[in-house]
């Protein structure tokens, strides 16, 4: 099994997997530069919507490290252009700005203290960040894989364990409790197109657990339900909203319609920290588009003619409706999820 720790918080500086080059290599950068964590959310180096958030609360530290050092009286202005920065990196994912204003609540509660002391406070808000999306996927794990039945097929989308969280996973932390349990058969993993999380990251994750996986092109997912190889599709998410809409990887919403075709259970596994109250319904979810090149072009290889229009968004929202269950570390969230998610986060 390859050791690995897609982000960590070593000596003073951040450690991180660079994702891009996974599975052919498995090389880790250390930096002292936030600029460095910025770019590396943006080319997904750093990817997955917990991950994302951990990443952008020490890129908050190394910034404030730096402005201790070299000039202690501009630590409020480097921290709001910090914030700013990171927060421009990645639009849906949620957690990012979940965890960019926790940061800043705790400077804010902090910034009367000596320089030291706000250094200090924001370590440790960052690795309780860390520390808590370990714990919630443990938890998400454990309720997610009790609704899953004995010998069952799940099919999976994208990139949502190890490499995407500060733990084991959202949904793949529910397939992999569901190994041990012994009560799962199978996992099909979803390519994922265009930029191969599914192949290239969780393939090579589920490997290393040991847990049988097929991997299928994404067009092949509504053939498996037809033959009745899919007993259940688990995925993770990039921000649930108010209604229960929820923005996950593209491709998400088509296994939801495909899923409910065939009667098949469709599962959400996120933490709260996934959870946006404040947008109402999933059509004001801010969706990323990624650029022509990653549609036209593999491995620097051309696939489409120069200039074809491409159009390309990294999520989909999937109606609150077509969705079984939301699991967090919560509870098991079933409709109405306006109410349920409501109590969830009031008892936050
Ligand atoms: O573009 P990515 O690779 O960051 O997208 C990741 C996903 O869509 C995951 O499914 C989602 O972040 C949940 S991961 C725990």
């Amino acid at each position: 099994m390859t050791e690995f720790q897609p982000v960590a918080w070593v000596n003073g500086k951040v450690r991180y997997l660079d994702q891009r080059k996974l599975p052919a290599a498995v090389t880790h950068v250390e930096t002292d530069d936030e600029r460095v964590i910025a770019d590396a959310i943006r080319s997904l180096a750093i990817r997955g919507a917990p991950l994302i958030g951990i990443a952008a609360a020490y890129g908050v530290t190394l910034a404030a490290k730096k402005a201790r050092d070299e000039n202690p009286a501009t630590i409020p202005s480097v921290i709001n252009r910090t914030i700013a920065l990171l927060s421009g990196t990645r639009p849906t994912a949620v957690n990012l700005f979940w965890a960019l204003e926790r940061m800043q609540n705790v400077f804010a509660a902090s910034s009367k203290s000596s320089v030291d002391d706000i250094l200090d406070a924001l370590i440790r808000e960052a690795q309780s960040i860390h520390e808590e999306d370990e714990a919630m996927c443990r938890r998400i794990g454990e309720l997610g894989a009790s609704l899953l039945p004995n010998a069952v097929c799940v099919l999976t989308h994208c990139n949502t364990g190890r490499l995407a969280t500060g733990g084991n996973g959202t949904a793949q932390s529910v397939i992999s409790r569901a190994w041990e349990q012994h009560k799962l058969k199978h996992v099909y993993i979803d390519e994922t197109r265009p930029l191969l999380q599914g192949a290239r990251l969780t393939a090579w994750e589920l490997q290393q657990l040991g847990i049988p996986s097929t991997l299928i092109t994404d067009n092949t997912a509504a053939f498996l339900m037809q033959r009745g190889l899919v007993n259940a599709v688990v995925v993770g998410a990039d921000r649930i909203v108010a209604n229960g809409d929820v923005a996950n990887k593209v491709g998400t919403y088509g296994l939801a319609v495909l899923a409910k075709y065939h009667e098949i259970p469709f599962y959400v596994a996120a933490p709260t920290s996934t959870f946006d109250a404040k947008t109402k319904s999933g059509k004001s979810i801010p969706i990323e588009q990624r650029s022509a090149d990653e549609v036209t072009m593999l491995n620097g290889v051309r696939l489409a003619p120069e200039g074809v229009e491409v159009y390309s968004p990294a999520f989909d929202i999937t109606p609150h409706e077509l969705i079984s269950a939301i699991v967090t570390e919560k509870g098991v969230h079933t409709a109405p999820f306006e109410v349920s998610l409501k109590q969830s986060k009031e008892s936050a």
